[in-house]
């Protein structure tokens, strides 16, 4: 954002329909610093280009997204989480979200570049991510002529970073195999401009390691912190788990029978959408719902605020996933609910994040449900108890406006919204005492 740039935060469907449809008209033009800045991690990967650019990247990453080679992806979710679960014990404390973030980084490594990084090059990835992360949520620090060691940091962790997924893709092109991995898609992918070079693929991979980083295991430690919160939706969570499931894993399969963890999902991406806002540019003077919007105005789209309005959602503070019925959907406005963006811009990710999340959720908590008293033997001992650091949220009035850090032009970019951290209890129950009650 530029000093004294003028900020309009658009929170009308209506509104945001021609914003996000267009493009072309808006874009996403960062100010020149943060430009700069943005293209030592990012380079020009399809979450900061425009126009042509843009339009290849989409159209090559929606290639190695089809859906053919879905199925596997979801497979290896439920078969690694399930591997994770094992080395969860009794009696242990964590916290969750850092615990899920490391594991859907490592499920979107194997998914992505169809191998895994080993233990030191994952914590070198993770220290370059994080070091992201610090630096450009404090944007002041981007607009400082001079060198600090939040910037030194920066550069030394990500041309680790660089080594890093520069060797993996000389490693997938020594080896020629379609393994269903998405890098094989990217790099075969021809497009009028040819297939995509190194530093492309570096560029999209990197993006694509720190969205999968945070994303997913965010929305999961919201929708763990808010079940916990809420028994009688926990109890409904672990009934249908039970019922669908029975002693089985989840698959891409049982996905339409678990339609209340999906809305567990939902529910927990309106009340707390992992983007409370995002933005666009216009460089052109534009006219938006009768009001004369001047060029070089910043347009916040605000998802907190439509998933709060009352008009969509009938007592919007509520948490509660059984709205999500047929005639909630069906009376919605096209663009009220956008947990994943809007238009040919929003997230490439939004099926495989839902099924991810819907997998992970039902992973878990089918295996950590022993503390409901229908629990099955089987089932992990685990009582989940949450406990969020809302800082981003704590002093937000409640009434649906956007939190100002968020009003910060690098919505979607740089910034986590949600700092939650969980700790698992787990405690040691007698098998016997399970079966008696
Ligand atoms: C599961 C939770 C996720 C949520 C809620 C989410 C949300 C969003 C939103 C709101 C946008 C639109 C930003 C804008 O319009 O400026 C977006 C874009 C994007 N997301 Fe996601 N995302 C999720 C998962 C992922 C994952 C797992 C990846 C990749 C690993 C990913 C990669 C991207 C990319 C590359 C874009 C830019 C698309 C473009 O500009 O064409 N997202 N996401």
């Amino acid at each position: 954002m530029r000093l004294n740039q003028a900020v309009c935060l658009v929170c009308n469907p209506d509104l945001v329909e021609p914003i996000v449809r267009d493009y072309y008209a808006f874009g996403k033009d960062f100010s020149q610093t943060y430009r700069e800045a943005a293209a030592t991690f990012w380079g020009n990967s399809i979450l900061v280009s425009n126009d042509a650019d843009w339009l290849r990247q989409r159209r090559i990453l929606q290639r190695a997204l089809h859906h053919s080679r879905i199925a596997a992806y979801g497979e290896t979710m439920v078969s690694r989480t399930a591997r994770m679960l094992d080395t969860w014990h009794d009696g242990e404390s964590f916290d969750l979200h850092q615990r899920l973030m490391r594991h859907t980084l490592a499920l979107m490594t194997r998914n992505l570049l169809g191998m895994d990084f080993s233990a030191a090059e994952n914590e070198e990835v993770i220290a370059a991510l994080d070091a992201t992360l610090a630096l450009f949520s404090d944007l002041s620090q981007l607009e400082l002529k001079f060198d600090t060691p939040e910037k030194q940091r920066f550069r030394e962790t990500v041309g680790r970073l660089n080594e890093i997924v520069y060797a993996a893709i000389a490693r997938r092109r020594a080896d020629p195999q379609d393994r269903g991995d998405m890098l094989f898609a990217l790099m075969n992918t021809p497009d009028e401009g040819g297939l995509m070079t190194d530093t492309e693929l570096r560029d999209e991979i990197v993006t694509m390691l720190r969205a999968a980083h945070r994303n997913t295991a965010t929305l999961l430690a919201w929708s763990f912190a808010l079940v916990a919160q809420h028994p009688a939706v926990d109890v409904a969570l672990a009934d249908e788990l039970e019922r669908v499931l029975g002693e089985s894993q989840p698959d891409l399969g049982a996905l339409p029978r678990l339609s209340y963890t999906e809305r567990v999902v939902k529910e927990t991406m309106r009340y707390y959408p992992l983007y409370p806002n995002v933005r666009r540019d216009i460089e052109t003077a534009y006219e938006l719902g009768g009001y004369r919007i001047p060029a070089g105005t910043a347009l916040g789209i605000s998802i907190w605020a439509m998933h709060r309005d009352p008009r969509f959602f009938p007592d919007p503070e509520r948490f509660d996933p059984s709205r999500w019925t047929e005639a909630l959907e069906r009376s919605l406005p096209k663009l009220a609910f956008l947990p994943f963006g809007g238009g040919p811009r929003q997230c490439p990710f939004k099926s495989y994040g839902m099924f991810e999340a819907v997998l992970l959720l039902a992973t878990i908590r089918s295996d950590t449900r022993s503390s409901s008293p229908r629990a099955s033997a089987r089932s992990r001992t685990t009582r989940l108890t949450a406990s969020c650091r809302r800082t981003a949220f704590e002093w937000l009035p409640g009434s649906g406006s956007a939190c100002p850090k968020h009003l910060s032009p690098d919505g979607g970019l740089g910034c986590d919204p949600i700092d939650t951290s969980i700790l698992l209890q787990t405690a040691q129950i007698n098998p016997r005492q399970l079966h008696a009650r």
